[in-house]
């Protein structure tokens, strides 16, 4: 008898609990048994066993990825009156996070390929963005592959603006063997629950060489505090909490396999996939390790297959149905191709390092099954 869906494809989040539930126990424990429950010395130990993780000197952890992205501008003096240029093929956190530093955002186009922001399409938004105070890029490393960084990072020297990385769907991807969230200045991370490293609940942080960056983080995290009481910036409360960081320290020193688990079933996708002529699969950057947060395929019949496969019973999502410059409260008059037609064409195969090897050949088979139907 054929496998059944519903045990065929656990939710990413049960599986991942229930795959680290003795650590997670004997975490949630230990933060009980301290009786401190934020940013104490679970909060300082994942900061520096991440950091370790990413080949950074300072990591600060925050309440969220949105809180990352807000955190890492106004640390670097980045406010109202500015702008920051993300790509538009994104979840909205990308432009929440800006706006709420007091900053505009300004959409970028994808590059077909990868769907990570293109370095022709940033150059053309900032040539054209006259009377526009533009002091940062954010690059989304989207669904797990590292964008173009070099030329990226050209790019940005050449109209001298800030290059960041939004990392909160790539921990473990590497760029030319460095981890992303290394990169350059600043990273922003989420362990939002569906994340590659999870935590069960809401947690960030931020990832820089930079130590003065990371004083203005830990500073701007609480109040502006140095001195408790005594703000000596203006702060917020986005603080990470010691229940988060033993979960996340009790998961990251699996963080390299699961990405290799994931890699694994990315790799047969691709195989099977190759001769389906109605989808194609993802592409690699030479030089690039995606970490596979998501494995998205392009399909002109999008919708077709989407109903298709829910019919079959297989968890498919569609990924940012309306790209950010289509969208009322940020909406402009861009024209972003790629952007456009990843929003039309784009769907979120089953994949995460809990996934069996069948349930790829199920998905495979059904995929191939549609497209031998309407051949
Ligand atoms: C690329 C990207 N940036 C930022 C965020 C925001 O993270 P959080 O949900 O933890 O605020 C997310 C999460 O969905 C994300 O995928």
């Amino acid at each position: 008898m054929p496998p059944q869906p519903a045990s065929l494809f656990p939710s990413f989040p049960s599986a991942d609990q229930q795959q680290y539930q003795v650590q997670i126990h004997l975490a949630v424990q230990r933060v009980l048994g301290s009786g401190c429950f934020i940013l104490g010395e679970e909060v300082a130990a994942f900061e520096s066993e991440f950091a370790a993780f990413l080949g950074v000197k300072h990591v600060v952890g925050v309440g969220t990825g949105t809180d990352a992205i807000e955190l890492m501008l106004r640390a670097l003096e980045i406010g109202p009156g500015d702008t920051v240029i993300v790509p538009s093929f994104a979840p909205s956190a990308v432009a929440a996070g800006v706006m709420r530093c007091g900053a505009e955002p300004v959409f970028a186009d994808v590059e077909a390929d990868t769907l990570t922001l293109c370095p022709k399409s940033l150059d053309a938004v900032l040539r054209s963005a006259a009377g526009l105070n533009v002091k940062a890029a954010l690059a989304v490393h989207l669904c797990g592959h590292p964008a173009d960084w070099e030329t990226l990072q050209c790019v940005a020297d050449e109209h001298g603006i800030i290059l960041l990385e939004d990392c909160a769907q790539a921990h473990g991807a590497r760029w030319h063997g460095k981890m992303a969230g290394s990169l350059d200045r600043a990273a922003g991370f989420s362990f939002y629950p569906t994340k590659n490293l999870a935590a069960l609940g809401d947690a960030g942080a931020v990832a820089t060489n930079d130590a003065y960056l990371a004083e203005r983080l830990r500073l701007i995290r609480q109040y502006g505090w140095r001195q408790r009481y005594i703000s000596e910036t203006t702060g917020v409360n986005s603080r990470m909490d010691e229940l988060q960081a033993a979960i996340l320290r009790a998961k990251l020193p699996s963080l390299h396999e699961s990405v290799h688990r994931r890699r694994k079933l990315a790799a047969r996708y691709d195989e099977r996939l190759n001769s389906i002529e109605m989808v194609a699969g993802p592409k690699e950057r030479t030089g690039c390790e995606h970490a596979y947060h998501q494995y998205l395929v392009r399909s002109k019949r999008r919708d077709e297959l989407v109903l298709h496969l829910r019919q079959a019973g297989i968890p498919v999502a569609v990924p940012y149905p309306a790209p950010l410059h289509w969208q009322p409260a940020y909406g402009g008059t861009a024209v972003l191709p790629e952007s456009d037609r990843a929003a039309t064409e784009m769907v979120s195969l089953p994949l995460h390092p809990h996934l069996s090897d069948d349930a790829v050949e199920f998905v495979c088979d059904a995929i191939e099954r549609l497209n031998h139907a309407t051949c």
